[in-house]
């Protein structure tokens, strides 16, 4: 089924890792009844496949291949690649470090920007978070979240790497060429720093009763 309305009727939510991006998401999706994608995930499964198959960013076709070879699929929080939960494997350092050097390549993010637009499209709203996705996978949102926080509280929320490592990779982040992290100008800006995860969610979802409901 594919729903042409799916994007207006959905919230994207972008950030830098440690800002709470996936904590609030899936209780947003919780809250309102979309559905939910971690983009991220689907970076990380890549950059899985990658370091499976020995593959370098100078082989990129040959990891477009394998993607398209494979079936990867995300239900309920969980990715799943040819049918195997790769949920925990996938937060594994190198495999964090392979995609944020995966992310960095064009012809990857066309690939992904465009599994992550078909799933959207087969749902009747969905909450997807990530660094992109209002400025690239869902320019209509609806609804519209960037979130901060200060790297401190950052480094802290993400203790599975060193906070030079998550700087060096904020940093691939926010510079990379193709699809950089963006603020869009229609972008709520909520800054996570000191506040709880209810309080947050609380403003996002009265949002979403003003916009989307
Ligand atoms: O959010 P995360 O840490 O799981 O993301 C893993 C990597 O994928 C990270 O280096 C940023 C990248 N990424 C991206 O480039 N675009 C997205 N929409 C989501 C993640």
């Amino acid at each position: 089924m594919q729903n042409e309305n799916w994007e207006t009727h959905s919230i994207a939510i972008d950030g830098l890792a440690g800002t709470g991006k996936s904590t609030i998401a899936k209780k947003i999706s919780e809250m309102t009844g979309l559905s939910y994608l971690d983009t991220g995930a689907t970076y990380r499964a890549a950059g899985l496949l990658a370091l499976r198959q020995a593959l370098t960013t100078t082989h990129v076709d040959k990891l477009i291949d394998a993607l398209r070879k494979s079936t990867l699929e995300f239900n309920d929080g969980r990715i799943f690649l040819d049918q195997i939960d790769i949920s925990v494997e996938i937060r594994e350092p190198e495999i964090a470090e392979a995609a944020s050097l995966f992310a960095t390549i064009p012809e990857l993010r066309e690939y992904l920007v465009g599994w992550q637009r078909d799933f959207g499209s087969k749902t009747n709203g969905i909450v997807m978070e990530g660094r992109d996705i209002a400025s690239v996978v869902m320019p209509n949102a609806g609804l519209k979240i960037h979130l901060f926080a200060h790297d401190e509280v950052r480094s802290q929320r993400r203790n599975e790497v060193s906070a030079d490592e998550l700087l060096r990779r904020d940093q691939r982040d926010i510079t990379r060429s193709v699809n950089p992290l963006t603020i869009v100008d229609d972008a709520v800006q909520i800054d996570t720093s000191d506040r709880t995860i209810s309080e947050i969610t609380d403003e996002i979802y009265g949002l979403y009763l003003i916009r989307l409901s």
